[in-house]
């Protein structure tokens, strides 16, 4: 007897902020339907995969300048793009992940190659670009990494470092406040019940070179597990790992929460034990699926761009409770 076969559900997103004033709100919504499609059509195909659907989805928003990952990062304090990706399989538990590296257009595709050619979850820095090389990754010049924001951000820096303002910790002091969006991610269940999720960023805005976030590491920038779900987060990397909020959300699946309490659980565990000081508080989202394909999507904040194609039908926002649906 034919096994049973699921129906298979992607969600993408393209981060989160503090505030919804964007100016190309339209551009963002587009490229996260190109991605959403683009998973979707090999979830829908006949080698439905749930790892490649997540990888070739969190691909195109790398080569989509309007979001914070490959094409569109951010930069360090020095100036440079420093990015981090990761990859999991939920059916073998097998994940891959790079950080700090450099150089790199699709970084989601060299953590996928860590998880399918090596022994190790994480590759970093210069080592991960050696590793790079060794597997045939083309190295791009990073001019051609550099989004618009990412120049204006760049003529900023060496205003305040002339100014003698770069070394202050506070990234306002260089930016005025802070245009960018945070991180790209996509989760997925395919035809055979097999669940995945991919997360890939350009960091935080003039994080110190070095600094990894979230986004490189399992239970932190997502998880996927057969048994219970999928998820992949987006926000300030230091308050999502401190509290492992890609594992919380599992946890919380596991105990037979829904996948939209398990989201908005997940954020509320994390505002809770940090106790922001900040007036802006902590910044922390995710999306969200249960091995159903169940969907949940939750922000500290009103901004977290996303889209999701279930059943034929797409659904994109830019704010989880206010969303538009139509037909592929
Ligand atoms: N969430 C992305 C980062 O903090 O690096």
């Amino acid at each position: 007897m034919a096994e049973k076969m699921a129906r298979p559900v992607i969600v993408v997103h393209g981060g989160a902020d503090f505030t919804v004033q964007i100016d190309n709100k339209q551009a963002i919504v587009d490229g996260l339907c190109k991605a959403a499609r683009r998973g979707y059509e090999i979830l829908q195909s006949e080698d439905s995969n749930a790892v490649r659907a997540v990888v070739e989805a969190v691909s195109v928003l790398e080569d989509d300048e309007n979001f914070n990952a490959g094409r569109g990062s951010t930069l360090n304090r020095d100036g440079k793009i420093q990015t981090d990706a990761m990859v999991m399989n939920g059916k073998n538990l097998k994940c891959g992940g790079v950080s700090a590296v450099m150089n790199i257009a699709n970084p989601v595709y060299l953590a996928e190659q860590v998880m399918e050619k090596t022994n190790h979850c994480l590759l970093t820095a210069q080592y991960a670009n050696d590793f790079a090389k060794k597997v045939g990754m083309e190295t791009v010049d990073m001019e051609t990494l550099m989004s618009p924001r990412s120049r204006r951000l760049l003529e900023s820096i060496s205003i305040a470092r002339e100014e003698g303002r770069v070394n202050d910790a506070k990234k306002e002091t260089v930016l005025g406040k802070d245009t960018g969006k945070d991180t790209v991610g996509a989760i997925a269940l395919d035809k055979n019940g097999n669940l995945a999720c991919a997360t890939s960023t350009g960091g935080l805005s003039l994080a110190l070179p070095g600094r990894v976030g979230d986004s490189a590491l399992p239970g932190c920038g997502g998880y996927a597990d057969n048994h219970f779900g999928a998820c992949s987060t987006t926000g300030i990397g230091e308050d999502i790992m401190r509290v492992n909020m890609a594992t919380r959300a599992m946890y919380y699946l596991e105990q037979g929460q829904s996948a939209q309490d398990a989201a908005v659980n997940s954020v509320q565990y994390l505002v809770d034990r940090l106790k922001p000081s900040d007036s802006k508080g902590c910044l922390a989202g995710l999306i969200v699926i249960d091995k159903q394909g169940n969907i949940g999507i939750h922000c500290s904040h009103d901004f977290l761009c996303f889209a999701s194609i279930k059943n034929g039908k797409i659904q994109y926002g830019i704010n989880p409770d206010e969303f538009e649906s139509t037909g592929l």
